[in-house]
């Protein structure tokens, strides 16, 4: 059977681009908020049944040519020992790294902490409708990192993280290299039940200089999209706000980089590896616009784009916010469908 999303990862030809939404699983479907006024959102991460109906959720309720796998990045410290609660203001640990004076001895990995996540990803194999591929994921080095040293949810320069990192070089890599650890076997047990792409979700890619980024921090992300690839699964690799480093995404780093909203997709084909494809980058904001406005910007970038340019995902340039009106979630999502791609 042919399969819209998994050829264009695979590098063959489609007839239209295939379509799904980082953050699509929860936030703006009614069917997930009613919901949420039964269960938390680690209750409904935790349960497989639970997981797998709201992974789904995307696929029935809005037509998306792939589902990603609901949980959060944040287990994989959670994997290391550390405490975490989402609250509704969002996700806080109980004991942020930095008030440690050895935060190394403190991670303590406990691999049966995923457990519950291989459970969900067995339960969606098993109820999905035909044809629908599950995306897997973790998060990216750093922005993991970041999180572990935050003590205020409002806080989003990261200072705990980027000034331990500064001070402390020697231990700030040792913890990368224990994520590392975590996340490449976490990533290659969701191969093994049977998810069909996987994206790293580097939210804080901008937050270093790039050099020290593709320095500090590129060459481990290799090596958890490496053990992906060996499993025979493609890969999406978004390192969010990178800009320019992007173009050192090659063909042996992943088989598709995401690229956020503040860099043309054209302009990004033209720097990143010719072998590598693009997945993004419709700005989640102009959601928030009327329907007219919306189809005039994707008529005008978008259908060009993707008549000239085979190995391109459509999706955001981020994830989708939770107040955006859902009927303009529908409205794109139909238009990348509908429209006359001539390819
Ligand atoms: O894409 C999907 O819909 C699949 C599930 C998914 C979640 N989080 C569920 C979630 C994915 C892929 C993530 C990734 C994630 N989690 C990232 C990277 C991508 C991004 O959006 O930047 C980050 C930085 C996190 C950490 C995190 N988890 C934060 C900052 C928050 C609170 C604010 C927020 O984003 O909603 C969470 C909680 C969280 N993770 C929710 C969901 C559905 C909200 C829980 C709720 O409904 O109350």
């Amino acid at each position: 059977m042919t399969n819209i999303f998994l050829d264009t990862i695979q590098g063959k030809n489609t007839e239209r681009p295939p379509v799904w939404f980082m953050r699509q699983a929860g936030r703006v479907l009614p069917n997930y908020r009613a919901l949420k006024e039964n269960y938390t959102f680690s209750e409904l991460m935790e349960d497989p049944e639970l997981a797998a109906k709201v992974t789904l959720m995307p696929i029935y309720d809005l037509g998306v040519d792939a589902a990603i796998l609901f949980s959060d990045i944040l287990v994989v410290p959670e994997a290391l020992g550390m405490s975490l609660k989402f609250t509704d203001a969002g996700p806080v640990f109980g004991a942020p790294l930095h008030t440690y004076d050895d935060p190394v001895k403190q991670l303590n990995k406990d691999m049966t902490k995923l457990d519950h996540v291989y459970a969900a990803i067995d339960k969606i194999i098993e109820t999905r409708p035909e044809g629908k591929p599950l995306i897997g994921f973790c998060g990216g080095l750093l922005t993991t990192f970041c999180f572990m040293f935050r003590d205020n949810v409002r806080d989003i320069t990261f200072k705990n993280a980027t000034e331990f990192l500064y001070k402390d070089r020697k231990t700030s890599q040792k913890i990368i290299d224990a994520l590392t650890e975590v996340s490449v076997e976490y990533a290659v047990k969701q191969a093994e039940h049977g998810v069909e792409a996987f994206q790293l979700f580097e939210t804080y890619g901008g937050l270093l200089p790039e050099e020290m980024y593709l320095e500090m921090i590129l060459p481990a992300s290799q090596k958890i999209l490496q053990a992906v690839r060996d499993k025979g699964i493609p890969t999406i690799y978004f390192p969010k706000d990178l800009g320019h480093g992007i173009s050192a995404v090659t063909k042996d780093v992943s088989d598709f980089v995401g690229i956020d909203w503040r860099m043309s997709l054209k302009y990004a084909r033209s720097i990143v590896d010719p072998e590598v494809g693009l997945q993004g980058n419709l700005d989640p904001r102009i959601l928030y616009a009327s329907q007219a406005e919306i189809e005039a910007e994707l008529n005008k970038t978008y259908l060009p784009f993707g008549r000239d340019n085979q190995k391109w995902i459509f999706n955001l340039g981020h994830g989708i916010l939770p107040d955006l009106p859902v009927e303009n979630v529908q409205f794109v999502i139909d238009w990348v469908k509908s429209v006359d791609w001539q390819r």
